[in-house]
């Protein structure tokens, strides 16, 4: 994952629990960050992590992932500006944070035309077992999480901190008792995934995707969690934990299937 430097805070985001900032950085963009002081803890960076990094093997549209390093000249003069937005109470230490470059011209979500103008619209069956993986229960219901790049014309994902259903709470124990639990159908009624139905129609549309799940391997998820940043203190327990559960999930993936059929009446058969 790219890593650029922080280079001065440029406006709070106020839409979000995790209290994103933007801020201007070292290679002249703009970045989403979320610190490792949010109100959620530094676990919502790992899962962001993660699960982008899962993303981008599956090669689904994200908002360029990348790590946001943070030196003491930076905090020196804006730690106070971050603290008060974020309302933490810990001091900001130097290193590395998670962000996703700003993507000027984007809409959350709002109506159905939107999708329809999506030039990669078929890519929501992919999204749909994506969130079904890495068990993300926030995309749903949440427009804000699921956007409109307006100069791509494409859709685009963020926001993974509240996955493996529990969000920023899980640990080795929680994960362990997760594991073989059945996979879960989203909520119907969900404002975007209502949103979302029509565009899993015809035959076999998670096709693509469970050939893209089934490339993935036991030692591509390791490759990719043993790589969180040391200093989101996520222990090698957690670590083997958190291998186990979506290792899991990846191999049990299409029994995600006959759960989602009852709720997308569009698709005809077929996987
Ligand atoms: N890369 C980005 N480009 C444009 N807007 C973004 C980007 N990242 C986040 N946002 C906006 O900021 C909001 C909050 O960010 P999000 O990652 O969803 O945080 P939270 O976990 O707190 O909900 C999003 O709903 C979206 O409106
Ligand atoms: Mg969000």
């Amino acid at each position: 994952m790219q890593i650029v430097n922080a280079v001065r805070p440029i406006k709070p985001v106020t839409n979000g629990v995790t209290k994103p900032f933007i801020i201007l950085c070292d290679d002249g963009n703009t970045y989403y960050t979320k610190f490792q002081q949010n109100p959620e803890g530094p676990r919502v960076l790992a899962n962001e992590y993660v699960c982008a990094k899962i993303a981008h093997q599956l090669k689904l549209p994200l908002a360029s992932p990348t790590l946001i390093n943070v030196d003491k000249d930076f905090l020196n003069l804006y730690e106070q500006i971050i603290a008060d937005h974020i309302e933490c109470e810990r001091e900001i230490h130097p290193g590395v944070h998670f962000g996703t470059k700003r993507i000027n011209k984007t809409f959350p979500i709002a109506n159905a035309k939107m999708l329809e103008r999506a030039l990669n619209v078929t890519i929501v069956p992919e999204i749909i077992l994506f969130d079904q993986l890495i068990r993300n229960n926030d995309r749903d219901c949440n427009g804000g999480n699921l956007l409109f790049d307006q100069s791509q014309m494409k859709i685009v994902v963020i926001d993974h901190s509240h996955v493996f259903e529990i969000g920023a709470l899980w640990d080795a124990q929680q994960l362990d008792i997760r594991i073989g639990a059945d996979f879960q159908p989203f909520t119907q009624n969900g404002y975007i995934f209502r949103k979302l139905v029509p565009h899993v129609r015809g035959y076999n549309p998670f096709d693509n995707i469970i050939g893209k799940m089934s490339g993935m391997t036991d030692r591509d998820l390791w490759h990719i969690i043993k790589t969180i940043p040391e200093e989101w203190l996520i222990t090698d327990a957690d670590k083997i934990a958190l291998h186990a559960y979506l290792c899991d999930r990846l191999h049990r993936i299409k029994d995600a299937l006959p759960i989602l059929k009852p709720i997308l009446p569009q698709w005809k058969g077929g996987g």
